[in-house]
């Protein structure tokens, strides 16, 4: 079939589940298929598609109806300016972490931190896009730690450090309910798990049916990860060092500012989703 008839086609099927995004969807897995850039797909309407690719390509799109996030079926997502490779062992990077990832550059660079605290801890590392986009954007001499207690996630954030650039990032495997640094950070930075079990069932069935759920469930209240890294990690920290954490709602950051309230040389601070705590 020509390019332009078997797009369509996929297009309209698309529609009932994406709307107006179905054509550049459409595209966007054909693309993935022929192994081209979309700007290339968009010029050649008129090829002539080969049969085998045809099938893949309609593979994908009947996952898509499924509601498979296109991140899992194009195999990577954008994150800092990125293409991040994504499988099923990881979440998703969200545009809300990059968000996380600035703060904590402007903290790191506000602070002067300089060549003998240039240490970094990223908790749940998962695809490994917070610690890579940190390495990108600060001196080689910064240490990085990620660590995750999947070993199929750190595979994948494995490949990420090599394509993307990231040699001074240390992938380790661990839970950090049991990690023991042997040295202090001036950052500890992470975005846990941390929807509850009520919010896991009524999640939008893209999410819960493919992403990692040990990388979004955490209790019954979705604190529990969060809690953990604010009672265990603080004293990994130089002073003066920032915990930089993503949270769910409203309610987790005020739970964990109330655990904080009595030590006065803390100074915290909200941004969106995220929060803020300098030792100091
Ligand atoms: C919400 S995902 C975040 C992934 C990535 N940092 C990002 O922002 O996209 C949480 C990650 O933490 C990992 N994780 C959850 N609990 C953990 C634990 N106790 N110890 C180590 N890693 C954990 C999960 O495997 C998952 O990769």
């Amino acid at each position: 079939m020509k390019l332009k008839p078997l797009l369509n086609n996929a297009s309209s099927k698309l529609q009932k589940l994406v709307g107006d995004r179905s054509l550049f969807e459409a595209r966007l897995l054909l693309a993935k298929v022929l192994s081209v850039e979309l700007v290339d797909l968009i010029r050649e309407d008129q090829i002539e598609i080969a049969e085998s690719d045809e099938k893949i390509f309609s593979e994908l799109v009947e996952r898509r109806l499924k509601k498979e996030p296109m991140a899992y079926l194009l195999g990577e997502k954008e994150f800092f300016g990125m293409r991040f490779k994504v499988s099923h062992s990881v979440l998703i990077p969200r545009p809300e972490t990059e968000d996380l990832v600035h703060e904590s550059l402007d903290w790191i660079k506000s602070k002067r931190v300089d060549s003998n605290s240039a240490r970094i801890l990223d908790l749940g590392t998962g695809s490994g896009c917070i610690a890579i986009s940190l390495s990108k954007n600060l001196p080689e001499y910064f240490e990085i730690e990620a660590l995750d207690r999947s070993s199929e996630a750190l595979e994948v954030a494995r490949i990420n450090a090599k394509k993307l650039g990231g040699a001074n990032v240390k992938f380790i495997h661990e839970d950090f309910n049991q990690f023991e640094p042997s040295q202090k950070y001036s950052l500890i930075v992470s975005n846990p798990p941390y929807i509850s079990t009520e919010e896991f069932e009524d999640l939008d069935e893209g999410i819960r049916a493919f992403e990692p759920r040990l990388a979004l469930e955490s209790g019954k209240c979705g604190l529990d990860d969060l809690l953990l890294i604010v009672a265990r990690y603080p004293q990994y920290l130089l002073r003066p060092g920032l915990l930089a954490l993503e949270t769910g709602s409203f309610g987790q950051r005020e739970a964990i500012k109330s655990r904080l309230e009595s030590q006065s040389t803390v100074r915290i601070w909200d941004l969106n989703c995220h929060l803020f705590m300098e030792f100091g």
